[in-house]
């Protein structure tokens, strides 16, 4: 199926990062960007590069969400990228740091869909891609709250793609997209963080490849898109299996740890 190639796209978390990486490849083709996000520097910054329109947006902020998609009128995607990370364990996770974390990562979702839908269900065509993680297909010890958050996004997306179906809105495409570690700002500082193992348990991926990935569901919408699809094929059948992982979990981290010092000696702490 081809997806749409005129229209207006929002970009949730499209200053940096990942969200960059979509937002251009979105004006690419032909689309008009909005770029939302909570810095609006960023956000100015990469729509001057894209040649988009820059928005300052809380994804927390419901009320704000449904603002902007009332301010448009032939919306065709909506993209949820904006997230947070914090580590360690849940017990080192302080209750602002825990309620931010689900405000931006699970409400954000949720409000930047919810704002979305009833135009695109109006029109009975249209996209929401969700930029979820493949810490939403197994737990991440050590980003444990982050990854319960994107448990909660990846839950959420599938059932909204599924409650489509049910009532037979084929038209509008609901898609969660569970990238590998990225090399992205949100990793930068992290080189040296021991409790940030699991972005380094598997491949550290590029923002455009993931981003390729992102837009190529527009073409080609899923409910769930890993990337790379054989890690995610991995950590699912893993993630059936607590024990297992339980037993064998020093050495994931220890590999991983390894690997991340690695990435830090190279890329000295930064892209
Ligand atoms: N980097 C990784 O290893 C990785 C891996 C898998 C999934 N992801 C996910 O990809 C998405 C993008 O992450 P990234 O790596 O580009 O991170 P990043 O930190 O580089 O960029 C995130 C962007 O989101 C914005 N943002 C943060 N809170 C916001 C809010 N409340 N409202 C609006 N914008 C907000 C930030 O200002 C920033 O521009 C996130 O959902 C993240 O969880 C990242």
């Amino acid at each position: 199926m081809a997806g749409p190639r005129a229209g207006t796209a929002v970009v949730t978390g499209g200053g940096n990062g990942l969200g960059a990486a979509i937002a251009r490849r979105l004006a690419e083709r032909g689309l008009a960007v909005v770029v939302a996000d909570v810095d609006e520097a960023a956000a100015t910054r990469t729509a001057a590069r894209i040649g988009g329109r820059a928005v300052r947006l809380d994804v927390a902020d419901a009320a704000a969400c449904r603002a902007l998609v009332a301010e448009l009128d032939d919306l065709v995607a909506w993209v949820n990228n904006a997230g947070i990370l914090h580590t360690g364990p849940a017990w080192a996770t302080g209750d602002e740091q825990r309620r931010r974390l689900v405000d931006v990562n699970v409400h954000g979702v949720m409000n930047g869909t919810l704002a979305a839908l009833p135009q695109l269900r109006a029109r009975g065509a249209g996209h929401v891609v969700n930029v979820v993680s493949l810490a939403g297909l197994h737990p991440a010890p050590g980003e444990t709250v982050y990854g319960a958050t994107k448990h909660a996004a990846l839950g959420f997306s599938v059932a909204t793609h599924l409650d489509l179906l049910a009532r037979g809105e084929r038209g509008v495409h609901v898609s969660a997209l569970c990238p590998d570690g990225i090399w992205t700002p949100m990793l930068f500082e992290r080189t040296a963080d021991p409790d940030a193992w699991p972005s380094w348990s598997g491949v550290m991926l590029d923002p455009d490849r993931v981003a390729a990935a992102a837009v190529d569901l527009l073409d080609r919408p899923r409910p769930l898109r890993a990337v790379p699809r054989w890690r995610g094929a991995m950590l699912r059948a893993a993630a059936t299996t607590p024990r297992l992982v339980g037993r064998v979990l020093p050495t994931m981290i220890r590999v991983a740890r390894s690997r991340q010092r690695t990435w830090g000696r190279r890329h000295g702490g930064r892209s």
